[in-house]
């Protein structure tokens, strides 16, 4: 299936913050564009925002002013959903509201011509229930872009039960020649972005509720050694703990009270009490003038300790011995990662360190944190076993410092911060693509583009090792013998047939 070609008239319905940028991208493009919005004041505003938009890519030398204009000259406002009639292509991103954008699609169905294309730009309903209203749903399919759509280059194209292949592929075509990376999903609960991304939030909210750490130091250790660009607590108060608040209710409700997605009464206090975020001035971090900035609980300065082993070759061992620039020792026969004095340091897989400390009859037993890179990490999470002695404590700490982190110790919780995210985050994932949402290949690409994820969760699996991932998930649910943490069958599945390869 080919791309609509330029010439294809494309009507866009709702001139909100997604319509405008919709608008806009198609123009460029090169395509005439409708306009229509049920409220002429914001159709009206829309065309000014994006006569904005074009006047800063021509200042950034972006665009010529004449093609600016001549872009401006492509779009044009309509006064009634009749005058869309020849439209070839009319995507819709009115209010998010199903039977307003049913309603509006079986009228749109009466007037438009039968070789028309429909899309939505829904966020949150099921592309299959929106196409149920319709005569002939097998010409809808999702066209899910994300803000602000001139500079977001990720378009999900939904397919719903009935819609043909021939029209999601004809819009994904026409999405790449718009500029776009998209990629194909099957209409369900979340997409795949809002989806893939819920275990981001939803680990967060487990670990504040458990009083694990606080949100700055949370952030901290996610931006610092898991290699995100934003914590996920600053993430929540930027996007409004309300707005998350409602799509995370939305995917658990759409699966009927799946433990997974379950919200979190952190969460709900913080919408119940007005503390939405930037926007209302307070959510997890206080915005208000003369607010005192909430910061990590950095672990004091302690002294580098004079005698200590890396052990082993793993990438964290050899990271942290370049960073002191020693040698590693060969591996310890109970594979912990480093010796310094009484204490013992294991790289997290997944137990508490009191558990590690019981099963390796070593009192002070220390759990590190997954980074992304050893090398570049500029912060460490660490926990230590109930009966950890002070002095033993200080001492990895002291020895991580010297390596040149920031740590912080946080309670003894299972999978510390990124290795709980990071695991949770790979299991939703591997879950998305069994229920063939969609490809491994696509579910890495829209994490990566909708998200700026440092990784696609998947290629994140192959680098840390899948059974890795398998054994801290399974250490997550020994704990909370959650439903929660049960673990994808395919992500079981690729770890069993690895292993047989390796035999
Ligand atoms: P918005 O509130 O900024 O704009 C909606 C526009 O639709 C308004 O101008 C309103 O007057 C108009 N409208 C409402 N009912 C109409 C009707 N029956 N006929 C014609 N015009 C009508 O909303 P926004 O944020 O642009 O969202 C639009 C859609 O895009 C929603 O489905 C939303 O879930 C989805 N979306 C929103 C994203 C975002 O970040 N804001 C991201 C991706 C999707």
């Amino acid at each position: 299936m080919a791309a609509l070609s330029p010439s294809a008239r494309v009507a866009v319905v709702g001139a909100g913050t997604m319509g405008a940028g919709i608008a806009q991208v198609a123009a460029v493009a090169g395509h005439p564009v409708w306009l229509y919005d049920q409220s002429g004041e914001a159709a009206l505003k829309a065309v000014n925002l994006i006569r904005e938009q074009l006047g800063r890519l021509v200042e950034k030398g972006k665009l010529s002013s004449a093609q600016a204009h001549e872009v401006m000259q492509r779009i044009n406002v309509v006064q009634s959903l009749a005058d869309l009639a020849a439209a070839d292509l009319v995507i819709e991103a009115i209010v998010e509201d199903l039977e307003a954008k049913q309603a509006l699609l079986r009228e749109l169905e009466r007037l438009i011509q039968p070789s028309c294309l429909l899309a939505t730009n829904t966020s949150s309903f099921s592309v299959t229930a929106i196409g149920a209203a319709l005569e002939r749903p097998e010409r809808l399919a999702g066209m899910h872009f994300f803000n602000p759509a001139p500079v977001m280059a990720l378009v999900e194209i939904v397919s719903g039960l009935a819609t043909s292949s021939a029209t999601a592929q004809t819009l994904y075509e026409t999405a790449k020649a718009w500029g776009k990376k998209p990629v194909h999903a099957a209409s369900s609960p979340g997409f795949i972005v809002n989806r893939a991304a819920r275990p981001f939030y939803g680990e967060a909210l487990r670990l504040l509720s458990e009083k694990a750490c606080t949100p700055a130091t949370l952030d901290a250790v996610i931006r610092e050694a898991g290699g995100f660009r934003m914590g996920p607590c600053e993430l929540m108060d930027l996007i409004g703990q309300d707005v998350n608040f409602a799509v995370t209710r939305s995917i658990w409700q759409a699966f009927f009270h799946d433990a997974r997605y379950r919200p979190s009464p952190v969460q709900a206090e913080l919408v119940a009490a007005g503390f939405l975020g930037r926007k209302s001035g307070r959510g997890f971090y206080d915005y208000r003038a003369g607010a005192l900035p909430m910061t990590p609980n950095w672990a004091p300065p302690e002294p580098k300790p004079e005698n200590f082993t890396i052990h082993g070759e793993s990438k964290a061992a050899q990271a942290i011995s370049t960073r002191l620039r020693v040698c590693c020792a060969s591996a310890h026969p109970d594979g912990r990662l480093a010796t310094v004095g009484d204490a013992a340091l294991y790289l997290s897989d997944g137990r508490t360190a009191t558990r590690r400390a019981a099963e390796m009859e070593c009192g002070n037993a220390i759990v590190v944190d997954l980074a992304l890179d050893y090398a570049e990490a500029g912060t460490l999470a660490i926990a230590c076993a109930e009966r950890c002695s002070e002095a033993a404590a200080k001492e990895a700490i002291g020895l991580l410092q010297a390596a040149g982190y920031r740590v912080v110790r946080i309670a003894d919780v299972p999978a510390l911060i990124v290795l709980r995210t990071v695991a949770m985050l790979i299991n939703e994932a591997a879950d998305a693509v069994n229920q063939g949402v969609c490809s491994a290949a696509d579910l890495d690409h829209a994490m990566k583009l909708g998200l700026n994820y440092p990784l696609g969760p998947l290629a994140w699996a192959d680098a840390l090792g899948l059974d890795r991932v398998v054994m801290a998930l399974r250490h997550l649910a020994e704990v909370y013998g959650e439903e929660r943490y049960r673990i994808s069958p395919w992500l079981l599945q690729r770890c069993e047939a690895r292993k047989k390869c390796h035999e």
